[in-house]
């Protein structure tokens, strides 16, 4: 444990949720964005937000609604810790943008380990942060915290806390990312999903996932560009982003290995070889401004840097 007032500070990156192929399953870290979470140790056992800052500032600030604090509070009840903290939060994600907008619970639980001294495994970590991922779309899905935790592409698997498989990618291949300037919710975005699925959909989007997680371990961009697709969620979901059919149709036209949603919305990304990443930007930012949608666009390493403190 640290001394009463020791302040410790801990970045963790936004995140592409599903990748397009595994629903709830894949997600990996982008570097271009995250949340920023400077934790203070106090010697009263309160967990307080003493502000927030950045992108996003109208966050509620009770223990059970804010990923961060909810995060933070089931560590120390689980860890029998008695310090308090009292945090800020700097947000570099947008609200309802698809990008991940979790990382603050693992920006918290990154910061919280050192500053509390807990020796935390990374089983550990990834539970207490999916408390803050139940506060903010009210289901236990790992494939945007895992990802911010622990940077890279991931793979969860397993029911509740999941178990995480870091699966590598061909050096060759980068994540174009683009925003548009609207939200989508991921609460409502998975509430209004069918609970049925046919079984030739299931088929197919089983081959998918298999294949495309072949396709990565094997450095096989062809398997990789079959592979990404995603015919049971994506359809459902398409018409919340206005241009959405567009926007990936021009990736794709352009060489992109495959395009979808992130997360549930409304961003968009598409991987693709290096080489072809500046092409693939313009043309997805021009579809969406000949949508009359304005956005802004990057070009991000998968294999992007997880949770890290900071001096
Ligand atoms: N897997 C989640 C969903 C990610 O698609 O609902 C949300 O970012």
């Amino acid at each position: 444990m640290n001394a009463t007032g020791t302040t410790v500070t801990a970045f963790a990156p936004a995140s592409v949720g599903n990748v397009g192929v595994g629903f709830d399953a894949l997600g990996h870290a982008l570097d271009f964005a995250g949340d920023r979470v400077r934790l203070t140790v106090t010697e009263e056992p309160d967990i307080r937000l003493d502000a927030i800052t950045g992108l996003t500032t109208d966050l509620p600030s009770d223990t059970t609604s804010n990923t961060a604090l909810r995060a933070l509070t089931a560590i120390q009840q689980e860890c029998g810790v008695s310090a308090g903290a009292r945090l800020t939060l700097e947000k570099g994600i947008p609200l309802g943008s698809g990008m991940g907008g979790s990382a603050a619970s693992a920006a918290a639980v990154t910061a919280a380990a050192e500053a509390w001294g807990l020796a935390l495994s990374d089983h550990e970590r990834l539970r207490f942060a999916l408390e803050g991922e139940m506060a903010a779309s009210g289901a236990l899905h790992a494939d945007n915290v895992a990802p911010s935790l622990f940077g890279g592409l991931v793979l969860c698997e397993g029911e509740g806390y999941p178990h995480v498989t870091r699966i590598p990618v061909p050096t060759d291949v980068v994540c174009v990312f683009v925003h548009p300037d609207l939200e989508v919710y991921t609460r409502s975005a998975r509430n209004m999903l069918s609970a049925q699925v046919s079984l030739s959909d299931h088929v197919s989007q089983t081959q998918a996932i298999a294949g495309f997680v072949a396709g990565c371990f094997r450095s096989d961009l062809d398997q990789i560009g079959r592979c990404l697709k995603d015919v049971i969620v994506e359809p459902q979901r398409a018409g919340l982003v206005p241009g959405f059919r567009r926007v990936q149709a021009a990736a794709m036209a352009n060489g992109a290995l495959g395009a979808s949603l992130s997360g549930s919305g409304p961003s968009i990304f598409a991987w693709c070889e290096t080489g072809r990443a500046a092409g693939i930007q313009a043309c997805m930012a021009e579809a969406f401004h000949v949508e009359g949608v304005s956005c802004s666009a990057w070009v991000s390493a998968v294999n992007a840097a997880g949770a890290r403190l900071e001096d």
